[in-house]
């Protein structure tokens, strides 16, 4: 990488004006609470001695312990190939189908045992319970679908954008199969996001279902797919087939009409290919798996490549020794697989280990906040997975619940969003009831898998905190001026992992130079280096590290904001807002929300002369729904004057997210236009 192709000076802002870390709690340091002697007895890792084993020195050659849970069609011949900084190549050489060692590699010794669990939303439906053989036979004939029906080979891409149903690991399976790669869409993400990431991933095929249920409604998805399609043509992308799973085979749950010659129920089409077999395909161990698309401090999602070796090496040991999972559990995070925590942690991280995973249908907290504990019970789940999000709101919905139900977990997940440790508490109390180890993970699509938290059979817990790194990871903290601030020494900065480990992404899809840029440009101590060393990774994350060695994610640092676990980045929003006609500037910021972590505020400017009024707020917040999703919509939309902006004309969004804060803004004498902040204050009441 030539040093023109490295700025120094970035230019996407990885500082934003105003970021989650700068208005981050700052809780005290809390108690730490062991893990029990059961949990110890049976843990898959005890063995403290561990993280000698994964010691810089012994970097890269350790991470074969993580590659050696897989089976592999040919061994790899380099462990990890650092030849063209950033851009690391784990396994080098290896043959693998990640396919096969979530499904076929388990026939011989559990083809009948369950390996995903459906829970419709509707407690009157009946769950679904997919042996690993049923899920090799459905896998089977929708690859053949596939390959023979959509002329899919390795290395296209396909789109999906799928609810929480069995079809949509089925799906994925299949495509990981051929080497397809898939690139799920969050289902609560509008038609046009969607076809953004149809179009950036030139996907020709969609694959999608018809309706789905949540919270009560039966919504209906198929209506997405005709705008996406649409979308993505004005983008230059053709979609040929759209191919429709129905939530009800055999009965179609949408109003909305199937267009002829593209639109393709599945299961019509599956007729033809009941009882067929695609052999996987040995794919190199560096191809792509997937894509998963992210935000970041541009108004473009950015599609993260993961691979097949290092990916699914990675998801599996840290399945197996910070998930715990054995083949006999089961297993529930209760994410959504549009999000990597579905990608890794319900479906390639727990199916590699030959566990049962479930998928369910809805949302935590309806019927009532009784549900997820009646799901535990009924299935005998013993390892749960969630957000602070799901936790608040279950705590504030029915905080005794957990305990009207027989369910027992051994080990329990955060994940997400900083935890506040009164949350932490009542999920260790109430829905643990003191007998599991939870683990706080941090990590993000970009890693693939956890990079910091408890080894629960090892460490305390230490509610608040994500813990040390796992084996293998070993972060770093600069300040802003690039100085590595001392080990421990309870500083915030900037959070940052020196070493490349094997589930991180390759790449940024189509723009290599972005992923240069934004995640090693800043801390890049020599763009001619050929030493990994020298490439510490930039997570975007303020972080603090205490003198036990635990780490405290404070959150983004950039122009992204968390909200309810869901990333999103302030530019999308306000692009959505500026595509209003009226509106001619917007501002994004993070407000703190007690349940849903931050949400976002939104601040608008209209042209010179035009009123403000209610009816442009909404059609400004239906913008923003209609180009993103529901889940960004904002708290507020709030129409003022003017910005507050410094003399050279830079909205200063720090002032604004004081006042939706409550926090005092501090000096404003400075600003352009220093009267105008009161004016808003009194608009933002
Ligand atoms: O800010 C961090 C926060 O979530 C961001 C990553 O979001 P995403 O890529 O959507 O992945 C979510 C699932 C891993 C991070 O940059 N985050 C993630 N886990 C934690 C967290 N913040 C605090 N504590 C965590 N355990």
């Amino acid at each position: 990488m030539s040093k023109d192709k490295l700025p120094r000076h970035a230019t996407e802002r990885q500082t934003a004006d105003i970021s989650e870390a700068q208005i981050a709690v700052h809780w005290p340091e809390e108690d730490y609470f062991s893990p029990s002697n059961p949990f110890i007895a049976q843990a898959n890792l005890t063995d403290a001695g561990i993280f000698a084993r994964f010691a810089l020195d012994k970097f890269p050659e350790c991470f074969k312990e993580f590659a050696d849970l897989l089976d592999w069609y040919k061994y790899w011949e380099t462990t990890l190939d650092t030849s063209n900084p950033p851009f690391w190549r784990w396994f080098v050489g290896g043959k693998i189908n990640a396919c096969y060692n979530c499904v076929d590699r388990h026939l011989a010794t559990h083809k009948n045992k369950t390996a995903i669990h459906f829970v419709p939303e509707p407690e009157d439906e009946a769950p679904q319970h997919l042996t690993y053989q049923e899920l090799f036979v459905r896998v089977n004939e929708f690859a053949a679908l596939l390959r023979d029906f959509c002329g899919l080979k390795a290395g296209d891409r396909v789109t999906l954008h799928m609810p929480m149903v069995a079809e949509l690991p089925i799906t994925m399976l299949a495509c990981a199969r051929l080497g397809v790669i898939h690139s799920q869409v969050f289902s609560g993400f509008s038609g046009k996001a969607c076809a953004d990431r149809v179009a950036d991933s030139e996907s020709r095929v969609l694959i999608t279902m018809d309706a789905y249920h949540r919270a009560g409604n039966l919504l209906d998805h198929k209506e997405k797919a005709d705008t996406a399609v649409m979308e993505a043509a004005s983008h230059g992308q053709q979609v040929d087939k759209v191919l429709i799973w129905q939530r009800y085979p055999g009965k179609n749950s949408s109003p909305t009409k199937l267009v002829e010659g593209r639109d393709f129920v599945i299961n019509d089409v599956l007729r033809k290919f009941r009882g067929q077999r695609v052999e996987p395909v040995q794919m190199p161990a560096e191809a792509p798996l997937f894509l998963m698309y992210t935000s970041g401090t541009t108004g473009r999602p950015k599609g993260c490549q993961h691979s097949i070796g290092g990916y699914l090496a990675y998801v599996t040991w840290t399945s197996k020794f910070i998930q715990d999972i054995h083949p006999e559990d089961v297993y529930w995070c209760m994410a959504d697989i549009g999000w990597i925590t579905g990608h890794s942690y319900i479906v390639y991280g727990p199916l590699a280990l030959a566990a049962s995973s479930v998928v369910y249908e809805g949302v935590p907290t309806h019927p009532d906040a009784g549900r997820p504990w009646r799901i535990a019970e009924d299935l005998g789940v013993n390892i749960f997975h969630t957000s602070p999000t799901a936790i608040r709101a279950l705590r504030r919905d029915g905080p005794d619940e957990p305990l009207k139900y027989n369910h027992h977990f051994k080990h329990m997940t955060t994940v997400g969003e900083p935890i506040e440790p009164e949350v932490w508490k009542w999920y260790y109390k109430a829905v643990g009831k003191g007998e599991a180890a939870i683990v706080d993970t941090w990590w993000q699509t970009e890693t693939g898998g956890f990079l910091c938290s408890t080894v629960p059979g090892i460490h305390k817990m230490k509610p608040g905190s994500a813990g040390p790194a796992i084996p293998g990871i070993h972060p770093v903290i600069y300040d802003d001026e690039g100085k590595e601030l001392a080990s421990g020494s309870g500083k915030a900065g900037n959070i940052c992992i020196r070493n490349p480990w094997p589930g991180g992404f390759q790449t940024i899809w189509k723009d290599p130079e972005r992923y240069v840029r934004q995640y090693y440009a800043r801390y890049c101590k020599d763009p001619e280096s050929k030493d990994w060393r020298d490439w510490p990774y930039l997570a975007g994350d303020g972080a603090v590290q205490a003198a036990d060695g635990y780490y405290r994610i404070l959150g983004r640092i950039d122009d992204v904001i968390n909200v309810a676990g869901h990333r999103l980045g302030t530019k999308e929003i306000e692009s959505a807002a500026l595509l209003v006609p009226e509106v001619v500037e917007a501002a994004v910021v993070p407000v703190a929300d007690p349940v849903k972590g931050k949400v976002p505020d939104l601040y608008v400017a209209l042209k010179p002369g035009l009123a403000p009024s209610e009816e442009i707020a909404n059609r400004v917040s239906a913008s923003v729904v209609s180009e993103i999703g529901a889940i960004a919509r904002p708290r507020r939309v709030i129409v003022v004057p003017d910005m507050p902006k410094t003399r050279s004309g830079k909205i200063m969004r720090r002032v604004l997210a004081a006042i939706s804060n409550h926090l005092d803004p501090g000096d404003v004498s400075t600003l352009a236009n220093p009267e105008v902040v009161e004016k808003i204050r009194e608009l933002a009441k």
